[in-house]
């Protein structure tokens, strides 16, 4: 029997990645997408921001083109647009977290940066299940030492209605001069909660209470858990599991919303003003945020879903998944509002602009094209009720985002993308729609795609789309339709790299 000791597991993972970098095909990878160099990548964990750097890293499973063995990997970024690859920073290695290094967060105290994750320990069958949080801690950002006396909460430091073995992705954030941590929790009643722990090290923590349950109102798990101040408001972000649809809300298996409100911490409850859905795309998963040092709220998520095919897996890629466009989040009248971060910009390549285009003469226009690109436009819908966009256009594929006036919905459709994508869903849509509204008769939408993902930024960031589409490599054309006549204002960058 051979007995593999701690650091090999790193080592191992390390130089695994290395050495087979180059079997991952290139068909499908994208530009300027935050992606695994090999393997499986879900989660973004320990979000920050450190000594003057962005730090990003994810759920990482190096050996599989699907979920596995969950390492954190590791990217950093002076900027949030040219990301570092680094080597993988912890491996489930311990007793504690030998079946998985799950989701967290990150930290920084006294120049030290500090993760917070869920170690989780799966020997076979649910009851012998065990999730318990853990630390590593950084003094230089790069190597990692997990802390010797981890797990720093387990299950003794458990409310009696919550489970243990659906008990993670601690989100850690500093309030004054204390430490708290939102985690994802299950409780007996098998409904989704928030339990609120607090710390004056990061090492020693108490348990102080459940912020807000759904009483079998609002899915069954609620995951990776975020809490932020924003404009006076504490906003509280979380992944709930099997949400049912609600009207064009949740139409995924698994979904991501955000609440509004406010956390009481004299009684550990969160006073809850209103719940949306973050993303109204097919794949949006498990947002995480940062604070920058210019005091930015910056959002990034897992651009895939769960129990859905992964066409790179399936066609033997050796690489799936990807993160979405870093976002900056404002509160406006009580909306959260995503926007591009603005250094996104410094990609946009060979711009070129149209204006006054009546839709109904100019279906394509010149130099309009590509798979990896950013649209801006502003259509004026004059007289007519529909304008249909089409993107990533090809033999008898196409992705399409239709806007109809009379019931003011934003379709987008991507059953013609170039793979059937369906997955776990009772009913398998190959579209989703959301209600918007016009502005003076126009609607706004920033495009950004990527040879695979198309994420949508409508009427300045009150709401987004975020999708993967496979379309070949030659369909890359743009068509535009109205049903009597509209005008567009349209401006296209390809995005390089550099
Ligand atoms: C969310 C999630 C987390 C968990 C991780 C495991 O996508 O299920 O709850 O920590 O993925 O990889």
């Amino acid at each position: 029997m051979s007995v593999i000791v701690k650091e090999d597991k790193l080592k191992q993972a390390n130089s695994y990645v290395k050495n087979n970098r180059e079997k991952v095909d290139n068909t499908y990878r994208q530009k300027y997408h935050i992606m695994p160099p090999i393997g499986w990548m879900n989660d973004p964990n320990g979000f920050s921001y450190y000594n003057g750097e962005y730090h990003l890293f994810y759920q990482y499973n190096p050996y599989s083109s699907m979920w596995g063995s969950i390492h954190w990997a590791h990217v950093k970024s002076k900027d949030l647009v040219n990301w570092e690859y680094l080597d993988i920073a912890i491996a489930p290695d311990e007793a504690y977290d030998i079946s998985g290094c799950f989701s967290g967060s990150a930290i920084e105290k006294d120049g030290k940066l500090y993760l917070m994750y869920t170690g989780n320990q799966d020997p076979g069958g649910f009851e012998n299940l065990r999730q318990v949080q853990c630390i590593a801690v950084s003094e230089d950002g790069i190597n990692f030492t997990k802390y010797e006396n981890n797990p720093v909460i387990d299950s003794t430091k458990l409310p009696k209605e919550a489970i243990i073995q659906d008990f993670r992705d601690p989100k850690v954030y500093k309030k004054g001069d204390k430490y708290y941590s939102v985690i994802g929790s299950r409780n007996l009643d098998d409904s989704g909660q928030i339990l609120l722990y607090s710390s004056d090290d990061l090492l020693n923590w108490n348990y102080e209470g459940n912020i807000l349950q759904s009483n079998n109102e609002f899915a069954k798990m609620w995951e990776c858990p975020d809490l932020f101040e924003l404009d006076n408001k504490d906003i509280l972000i979380m992944s709930p599991q099997f949400l049912e649809p609600r009207g064009n809300k949740y139409w995924n298996l698994h979904s991501s919303s955000y609440m509004i409100g406010n956390l009481d911490y004299k009684n550990n409850k969160y006073n809850l003003e209103k719940v949306e859905e973050i993303d109204y795309g097919f794949d949006f998963y498990a947002p995480q945020t940062l604070i920058d040092n210019k005091g930015r709220r910056i959002m990034i998520a897992w651009m895939q879903m769960w129990d859905r095919k992964f066409p790179t897996n399936e066609l033997g890629h050796n690489w799936a998944g990807c993160m979405t466009i870093p976002r900056e989040l404002k509160l406006v009248d009580d909306k959260l509002y995503q926007l591009p971060v603005e250094e996104l910009k410094v990609l946009r390549k060979n711009e070129v602009s149209y204006k006054d285009i009546n839709i109904k003469d100019n279906k394509s226009l010149e130099g309009i094209k590509g798979q990896c690109i950013e649209l801006e436009l502003e259509v004026d819908m004059k007289n007519s009720n529909e304008f249909e966009i089409l993107l990533m256009k090809g033999n008898n594929q196409e992705t399409s985002i239709k806007y109809n006036k009379i019931d003011e919905l934003l379709v987008f459709d991507r059953s013609k993308n170039g793979k059937a994508l369906g997955g776990g869903e009772k009913e398998v849509r190959t579209y989703r729609q959301t209600e918007a509204n016009l502005i003076d008769n126009k609607l706004k939408l920033n495009i950004f795609i990527d040879r695979m993902s198309v994420e949508i930024f409508i009427n300045d960031g009150i709401k987004t789309m975020s999708s993967t589409v496979y379309p070949d490599k030659d369909s890359d054309n743009i068509e535009f339709y109205c049903d009597k006549e509209a005008i567009l204002d349209i401006k296209k960058w390809d995005m390089e790299v550099k």
